[in-house]
């Protein structure tokens, strides 16, 4: 069993639902980004049942996959997205997706971001600070608009989870102070070109627990109790994203066990009313995607192995950024006994903190094949061209077909862009 549904082994090769990932590096090269349509759908369905009979809106938080063909298969299955620029947004809308159903959150939004979202018709404006909410107010004004809004607060809650990552303390950047927010609110009721619709947090990512979100979502009930004394009705309420997936062993907390406490505490509350919005990202995409990649070398030394492969962090900067651990999985395994070296897999970038995995147990062979798993999430999205590296491509396994969502990048067009200085 791998640490993915979607991707087990059959007749001792490892498969993308029913495709062997052999057959797709024939066909595609290395390093190759593998999806699995199906483990898109499950992912949802998970969010979607947990939500069953109640209003929830699944906005998927598309940083951590961006391809048009994954926001438009979400799109199709109804979610809407959580974006974080002007470019998001016109991947939606690329995608097909519907911009009212999209929230937009981030720190520091321009004017024509606010303006292409105004114009767009989206959901809603996660605020995250006064600044902005005044720009965002005369920018509506000017096209005469009602520019709707919720304002993300921070709970000062600790999320458990590695400091780059989590968002929802008072030292972060993100949203303002939570004991600020009615002051906010009643400032948002004064301009006549906000429409205030909701509140929003957001407290970090790869978050295995719910108490963060209980200990948030008490202090987010006692401030809408506070608004609805200062007149303040909202009609929605966004929990943010975060839910984390099983890179190795961990046992995530799911959909429904999340969904099933916030239910509860809303009904205590007389708070039932309340449409619940998430920003899920990595949980909807994070299992559905591996990373093939093909060992060029090995290397053994005195204190250390390396097995060199045409993946790096170019490709994938998880591991070296955050000291991430991702499962890594032989292709076609060789059998494994004690004397199997152990090896550090690093990329062929001229950094030392080029590396996909260290202390690894496998037995390789140049040419050997290796899949870095839950490599669906935040993985292509960071990926970057450096070292004059073309970005790998991206394929879509559905059933046995295949389809190919982004061909590899040609070297020409990484420079294609660039202009020599005149003779
Ligand atoms: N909503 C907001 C406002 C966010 O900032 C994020 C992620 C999400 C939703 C989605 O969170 P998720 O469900 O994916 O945890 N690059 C890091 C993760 C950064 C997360 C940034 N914000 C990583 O590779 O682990």
């Amino acid at each position: 069993m791998t640490v993915a549904p979607h991707f087990q082994f059959h007749h001792r090769t490892l498969h993308a639902e029913q495709v062997p990932l052999t057959e797709l590096a024939e066909q595609f090269g290395t390093p190759l980004y593998v999806y699995s349509r199906h483990a898109l759908r499950d992912a949802w369905e998970s969010y979607r049942i947990a939500g069953q009979g109640r209003k929830l809106l699944v906005c998927y938080g598309m940083k951590a996959n961006s391809n048009l063909a994954v926001l438009q298969e979400f799109a199709q299955l109804g979610t809407g997205f959580d974006i974080v620029s002007g470019g998001e947004l016109a991947r939606v809308l690329a995608a097909g997706g519907d911009p009212s159903k999209v929230v937009f959150s981030g720190v520091g939004k321009q004017v024509w971001e606010i303006e292409a979202a105004l114009q767009a018709g989206v959901k809603c404006f996660n605020v995250e600070s006064e600044g902005e909410l005044e720009r965002i107010a005369e920018i509506a004004a000017r096209m005469g608009k009602r520019a709707p809004i919720s304002l993300r607060v921070n709970p000062d809650v600790d999320a458990h989870t590695h400091p780059y990552i989590s968002t929802g303390l008072k030292d972060n950047k993100f949203g303002v102070p939570i004991e600020h927010a009615p002051a906010i609110y009643a400032r948002a009721q004064q301009l006549e070109s906000l429409l205030i619709t909701g509140v929003d947090c957001h407290i970090g990512s790869q978050i295995t627990e719910i108490s963060p979100y209980l200990d948030a979502l008490d202090k987010l009930i006692k401030l809408i109790k506070q608004l609805q004394a200062q007149g303040v009705q909202l009609e929605h309420l966004d929990l943010g994203g975060g839910l984390g997936i099983r890179y190795t062993d961990e046992t995530p907390a799911t959909p429904s066990d999340l969904l099933s406490h916030v239910f509860v505490a809303l009904d205590e509350h007389q708070l039932g009313h309340l449409e619940i919005v998430l920003e899920p990202g990595r949980s909807m995409v994070g299992n559905a995607g591996v990373l093939l990649t093909r060992v060029e070398y090995l290397k053994h030394g005195d204190g250390k192995n390396f097995a060199i492969i045409d993946a790096a962090m170019n490709d994938l900067i998880r591991p070296t950024l955050y000291d991430a651990w991702h499962s890594v999985e032989a292709v076609e395994p060789r059998p494994v006994n004690p004397d199997t070296p152990v090896y550090d897999l690093v990329g062929p970038i001229c950094e030392s903190g080029d590396w996909i995995a260290r202390d690894r147990q496998l037995a390789l062979a140049p040419d050997d094949l290796l899949a870095i798993m839950s490599a669906g999430a935040y993985a292509f999205t960071m990926s970057s061209q450096y070292n004059t590296r073309p970005r790998a491509a991206e394929v879509m396994v559905d059933g046995s077909t295949v389809h190919l969502i982004r061909p590899r990048e040609e070297l020409a067009s990484l420079f294609a862009s660039e202009r020599l200085l005149p003779k």
